[in-house]
């Protein structure tokens, strides 16, 4: 199949990309290679992909370029039979410091590329959302019928085009899924999230550091169950028009996230509180319900196996990823 990943460079999009090429698909990537941190990270995933490529029966084809550019998306769907939708300025943070960025990419260029897709009758658009849709808990765990009250630009703009994708599935027929991805880590991740910050800290012999006193909790996903939950639905047409949690199988809370990280590369170090966040959910957790029930999607890792997994990448990749992360 002639697959187009959207934010193709960046963290998911990079892993979604050699996956399908590994598979023996033709990918496309498009990335905007913004510099929400540092792009050495954004080449290397291009890099991995490109190397998929010559190694397996897949094909790989980098553009770089914006979701916002009408022509060239327009140009690139026309080649296309599924988009995977990632690009977006992900970060809570971010989006507090420039609303108005994430309406021109995160709105605007859904927008373009749900239009173009329906004009080259797409067979599916698999489109990123977000835990972050839900806002502050009335109960948990977050199952897909609580209220919506995003509490940052970012959490209203994933909002806006989960509605946006649901709407063009019943007003023009185009098959869309949003999925709400729960905080997604593993390797290559992105540089400045909690756990990419733990294990970075204590690899240096530095206390982790927390935002805040610790108590808020997470759920977090492990990259290859997000993978799996996306490449179900390359064929399977159930969950069209819905959106659903993409979660892993408990949340912790984030000392005991520092602790974990801790006690597994240095247990002699302390951990390390600073001032909260603007934006930042207070807890999440996701019922997976929905998911399972209608893609079969199971999370394979529980939180202790991951930053596991992740510990042991991170030691294996540190030359070239460490500076990266510390440069972002
Ligand atoms: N990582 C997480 O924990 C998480 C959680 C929930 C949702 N998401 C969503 O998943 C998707 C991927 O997130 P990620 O963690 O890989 O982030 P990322 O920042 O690593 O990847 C996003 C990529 O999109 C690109 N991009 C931004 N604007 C663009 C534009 N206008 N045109 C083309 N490319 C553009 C960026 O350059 C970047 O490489 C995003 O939509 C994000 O909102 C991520």
């Amino acid at each position: 199949m002639n697959i187009l990943v959207t934010g193709g460079a960046g963290f998911i999009g990079g892993h979604l990309a050699e996956s399908f090429v590994t598979d023996g698909h033709t990918v496309t990537a498009i990335d905007i290679l913004e510099p929400f941190y540092d792009i050495g990270l954004k080449e290397h995933n291009i890099e991995v992909a490109q190397y998929a490529a010559e190694n397996t029966d897949g094909g790989y084809n980098f553009v770089e370029g914006s979701v916002t550019d009408t022509e060239l998306v327009d140009r690139l769907m026309a080649e296309t039979d599924v988009v995977y939708h990632q690009a977006a300025q992900a970060g809570v943070r971010a989006s507090v410091e420039e609303p108005t960025k994430v309406t021109k990419y995160n709105i605007n260029g859904s927008q373009t590329i749900l239009e173009a897709a329906r004009k080259h009758d797409i067979d599916r658009v698999v489109n990123a959302s977000s835990s972050s849709v839900y806002g502050k808990p009335q109960y948990l765990p977050y199952d897909e019928d609580h209220p919506n009250e995003p509490v940052s630009p970012y959490g209203a703009s994933k909002l806006a085009v989960e509605h946006y994708a649901r709407v063009y599935n019943e007003v023009y027929g185009l098959p869309t899924v949003s999925l709400r991805y729960f905080t997604v880590y593993g390797p290559r991740m992105r540089p400045n999230m909690a756990i990419s910050n733990f294990v970075s800290r204590c690899m240096r012999g530095e206390p982790p550091e927390i935002y805040g006193d610790g108590e808020q909790t997470r759920d977090f996903t492990y990259i290859a169950d997000i993978l799996d939950a996306n490449h179900r639905l390359l064929t399977d047409d159930s969950a069209d028009g819905e959106a659903m949690n993409i979660g892993s199988t408990d949340n912790i809370s984030i000392t005991a996230l520092a602790e974990a990280v801790r006690d597994a590369i240095d247990p002699t170090l302390d951990i390390k509180y600073t001032d909260a966040r603007d934006g930042d959910a207070e807890h999440t957790h996701a019922n997976i319900e929905k998911a399972t029930r209608l893609i079969g999607y199971e999370p394979t890792r529980d939180i202790r196996e991951g930053v596991s997994e992740f510990i042991s990448w991170y030691e294996q990749n540190r030359d070239w990823y460490e500076p990266l992360v510390l440069n972002s």
